[in-house]
């Protein structure tokens, strides 16, 4: 599925820049922008910001589920991406795909408990 029409990223480009990202020592927060310029491709219009989080947030769930990444840093990723989401179309967009999954994070993402203080 295609996240941004500008910059011609799809879900699956975004899957592959967290593997390598997220595999790194001191890996960075996955941001749509740290993802983007790992793909070395840039936001023009930002209108896909909003579907990049969720994509991100999403990925790293399907990431740490498989083992593929380690849990715990996709745990606190998420967390801090939440907290960055918070108030935000993003936040709507990750909060409509948990319930939807009927996840039991929904609740948790819902109130921002994920996010580390
Ligand atoms: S849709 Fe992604 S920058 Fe325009």
């Amino acid at each position: 599925m295609i996240i941004c029409s500008c910059a011609v990223i799809t879900d699956h480009d975004i899957e592959r820049a967290l593997l390598e990202i997220l595999d790194k020592p001191n890996a960075p927060l996955p941001t749509p922008g740290v993802v983007y310029k790992h793909l070395e491709k840039k936001m023009v219009c930002c209108g896909c910001s909003a579907l990049a989080v969720e994509t991100i947030y999403n990925k790293m769930e399907k990431l740490a589920e498989t083992g593929v990444v380690c849990p715990y840093a996709c745990a606190c990723a998420q967390g801090r991406l939440l907290k960055c989401a918070d108030g935000t179309h993003a936040m709507r967009l990750i909060e409509t795909a948990l319930a939807n999954r009927g996840s039991p994070r929904r609740s948790a993402a819902a109130t921002s408990e994920l996010a580390p203080a």
